[in-house]
């Protein structure tokens, strides 16, 4: 379906034509003047500057032009030209019909030309648990991965986890001095290895740490983790295998983890995955001449006459010949471009890794490891602060596990339910969890990405105001009366086209018609958070309608029909944002 604003705008351009006017000039927006009018056109203006007229003159006669139009029922010239329109309610009512006649979609329309986009928002690392630092990217990755379905292309959503270098050394190290008796450690074993691990993800996330802690206090040790790490890259059998346990006990842990967050990913992929990739990609950076050695280390120059600030040439390898964190994000590039032939790849990962993007890709463009076709999107986010304004910490200044956020904020949703509910236990702690996840979600998706912002747990967990478990709250509002209505024999029909009666049924229906508009801007600027604040608009819509207007006890059977439907594509539509924003509503809280 076109968007309403369009159909608005075509009809002015019309009009424009019809007296002779540029049409370019019948730009129509929302009002910024709600109560004068709906919509408003400032076009006069700008062209009685062209045209050495007055601008009220201008929009009087097209004003009169519009006088029997079946789209408006007012159309205002006011001093100095502006045009004030209100909508037909006729006309309004028709649009609602037609949304509510494509449920699911409510008239958002597909791209023309779908694309292979491959997403990379996870990040995590093996053998350390999941912590705040990973939920931006997890939260706002799955947001636009959804919004990019919605809108008809294909995403591949990729893990990306960081599963190679130092970090599988020093647990390797570690193991070996703690059981020196395991076959992992016995050059001579030739046998098959045993397929359970000798340890749960307690340990290792014990153990990783220990090692850390070890290897910067001990230059004997570190040596070892080096070696050790240098013997896994280099066929070390035994450590081979020890390695795919560590990945595989992380990985099970992390994906349980994203399954609380309603957050999945189609890749699993590692940086160890990208390993194979380098040998060939440096040979050709190096024999094209792209990259040569400068004190030691080899890079590409990836600066532009442009720049305003300093950009450093990207290092491809060290001195010692050793590869880095630059050299398997462009080895990944040549990975995925080789698998599924993405046409836009978009990197979900914090913002001030900003610069090493620019390198990145200029890089990967200039030694033509993409085509200057595919688009390389780094989506920056903002860190997510404590209200003292620091990055978010636990109460004594610790890393704060994602599990335990989860936990405490669906302990805090429980109680509050409990209060005044008489669900089952079972029933209460998965409403409880539903809302969390929205309280957490909403929280941070309301804020633009690229900010930083505060995680306010009172503020994010309140059923009032600009907050997750609110917008839920209307939807189970909208849906118990629904289901009231239906319990009293009645079915819902579609909108019933006919007038809206008052001010609030109107401003409501308003709102919905927004909707496919929202959606595209939303994708085209990958910004969830214009969903969040059109779902904000259309719940405070909703709640004011509701205030206002009898729906259950109202007499008159074809208006309640009216309001009935109205309700259900409110509900309709506010699920299918939520579920694009990546949480979902309880039917009771
Ligand atoms: N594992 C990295 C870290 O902890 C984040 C990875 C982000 N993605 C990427 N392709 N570099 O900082």
């Amino acid at each position: 379906m076109k968007k309403l604003l369009d159909l608005i705008t075509e009809t002015m351009e019309l009009a424009f034509d019809e007296l002779g006017y540029e049409k370019s000039y019948a730009k129509v927006s929302i009002s910024n003047r709600p109560d004068l009018c709906e919509f408003q056109c400032n076009g006069a203006m700008a062209l009685a500057k062209q045209l050495k007229k007055a601008p009220i003159e201008i929009a009087d006669s097209i004003a009169d032009k519009l006088l029997d139009n079946k789209m408006f029922s007012e159309v205002n010239a006011v001093m100095p030209g502006f045009l004030n329109l209100k909508l037909s309610t006729d006309y309004l009512a028709d649009y609602l019909v037609q949304m509510s006649g494509d449920p699911g979609r409510y008239g958002c329309e597909r791209v023309e030309k779908p694309k292979t986009i491959r997403i990379d928002y996870g990040g995590p690392n093996v053998a350390k648990p999941l912590h705040v630092g990973h939920l931006r990217s997890a939260v706002i990755g799955e947001s636009i991965k959804r919004m990019g379905i919605f809108m008809g292309n294909t995403m591949i959503g990729d893990v990306h986890i960081g599963d190679w270098g130092l970090q599988m050394g020093l647990i390797i190290t570690e193991l070996k001095e703690r059981k020196p008796y395991l076959p992992y450690f016995n050059s001579t074993f030739t046998d098959e290895y045993p397929t359970e691990a000798p340890f749960t993800i307690s340990e290792l996330e014990e153990i990783y740490p220990t090692a850390s802690k070890k290897s910067k206090e001990d230059e004997a040790y570190k040596e070892k983790a080096m070696q050790a790490t240098y013997d896994l890259q280099h066929g070390n059998r035994g450590y081979q295998a020890l390695w795919r346990h560590i990945i595989k006990v992380s990985v099970d842990d992390l994906k349980r983890n994203y399954k609380r967050l309603n957050v999945s990913f189609e890749l699993w992929k590692g940086e160890s995955d990208a390993q194979p990739y380098i040998p060939e990609m440096v040979r050709k950076m190096k024999d094209a001449g792209y990259a040569y050695i400068s004190e030691g280390a080899l890079v590409v120059d990836v600066k532009e006459e442009t720049d305003t600030k300093e950009i450093p040439p990207c290092m491809i390898l060290k001195s010692d010949g050793a590869s880095l964190y630059n050299t398997t994000d462009l080895a990944t590039i040549v990975q995925r471009v080789g698998s599924y032939n993405p046409n836009e790849i978009i990197y979900v990962v914090d913002k001030r890794q900003d610069l090493y993007f620019t390198q990145i890709f200029r890089c990967a463009k200039k030694t033509h490891l993409v085509g200057d076709d595919v688009k390389l999107h780094f989506l920056g986010f903002g860190t997510m602060n404590g209200k003292d304004g620091k990055p978010f910490k636990t109460r004594d200044g610790g890393v704060m596990r994602l599990e335990t956020l989860l936990s405490d904020i669906e302990e805090k949703m429980y109680e509050k339910i409990s209060e005044n509910q008489t669900m089952d236990e079972e029933d209460a702690r998965k409403t409880a969890a539903q809302i969390a996840l929205s309280a957490i979600k909403y929280g941070d998706l309301s804020n633009q990405a690229s900010k930083d912002y505060i995680f306010d747990i009172d503020r994010f967990t309140s059923f009032e105001g600009n907050t997750g478990p609110y917008i839920l709250y209307t939807i189970v509002r909208v849906k118990s009366i629904l289901n009231k209505y239906q319990q009293a024999g009645h079915s819902i029909v579609g909108i019933v086209p006919g007038a809206a009666c008052s001010e609030s049924e109107k401003a409501l229906q308003l709102e919905l018609a927004r909707f496919n508009g929202v959606i595209e801007a939303a994708y085209a600027e990958l910004a969830p958070h214009r969903i969040c604040s059109y779902i904000y608009d259309l719940a405070n819509a909703l709640n004011h309608f509701y205030h206002e207007t009898k729906i259950l006890a109202e007499p008159d059977a074809a208006k309640q029909q009216s309001y009935i439907a109205l309700l259900e594509l409110t509900r309709g539509v506010l699920e299918t944002c939520i579920d694009v924003l990546g949480f979902t509503a309880p039917e009771r809280m």
